[in-house]
């Protein structure tokens, strides 16, 4: 982290969990843990059906609720899509684009990722854009430049300002959901390569303001070593954001 720069964010991605009931309940469970934990910025990535129960459980909470995907077109003929409009008329503000989930079992592309970045920033939202390499390209040495290319594809065409509307969630798909972390050598060298990378197409000022949060099996026991890595700007969290003290234990690491 280095709050001096930039924003620190950890927000848990529930993916395909939680009935609207237990959305709720997991929200009042969590907020007085992290209550005044005002160092980070804390929010809960939702599926769709969740949201607005979600949303009414963290009222006068400093929990944020955000959705965990958007598609690009405005409105049309994309059964099971939502889109950057309907999300912003229900109060969202934050949305994952381009889970390696979404990219993996759902077809998404640099290009598609891309689309649906440019969409959500056009509605004043904020996205939590994901990347990272597989197992196989950390093992052929190649991660830098896996991470540098997509880096550069999905953000095509986003100026600095827009810039603005978009956190960078670095997560090692071999790491996502295994138990497996990224040593938090790892986690920095990379974020420290995305960063670089965001340099070169925005300048080293606007870079510098850049969160790059880290996901992966991140956890209440493994968070304060990875927080603590100057290029490591917060946590995107799967498994554990599942738990109200675990997640507020992550929370805490923040602070
Ligand atoms: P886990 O924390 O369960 O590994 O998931 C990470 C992730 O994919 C967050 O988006």
């Amino acid at each position: 982290m280095n709050p001096a720069k930039r924003r620190t964010v950890i927000a848990g991605n529930w993916k395909m969990n939680m009935t609207p009931a237990e959305a709720a309940a997991l929200v009042r469970e969590t907020a007085p843990l992290v209550a005044g934990k005002d160092n980070c910025d804390i929010i809960f990535c939702a599926p769709y059906v969740d949201i607005a129960a979600a949303q009414e459980a963290a009222k006068g909470t400093n929990i944020k609720i955000g959705a965990e995907n958007v598609h690009f077109a405005e409105a049309g003929a994309y059964t099971g899509e939502i889109s950057a409009k309907m999300l912003g008329a229900c109060g969202v503000d934050y949305v994952i684009v381009g889970h390696s989930e979404r990219r993996q079992y759902f077809g998404e592309t640099d290009e598609t990722v891309n689309l649906r970045t440019k969409a959500a920033i056009a509605a004043g939202m904020t996205v939590i854009l994901c990347l990272g390499e597989v197992k196989e390209q950390r093992l052929a040495g190649i991660t830098d430049e896996v991470v540098a290319m997509q880096t550069k594809l999905d953000l095509a065409g986003i100026s600095a300002e827009e810039l603005k509307q978009v956190i960078i969630a670095y997560e090692p798909v071999w790491a996502i959901g295994t138990g497996l972390t990224a040593t938090p050598e790892q986690a920095e060298e990379t974020c420290a390569v995305i960063r670089a990378t965001l340099a070169k197409l925005y300048g080293e000022e606007v870079a510098e303001t850049v969160t790059i949060q880290y996901g992966g099996s991140m956890n209440d026991k493994n968070a304060a070593e990875l927080l603590a890595k100057p290029n490591v700007d917060g946590g995107l969290i799967g498994g554990a954001s599942l738990k109200a003290a675990a997640f507020a234990a992550i929370v805490d690491a923040a602070q």
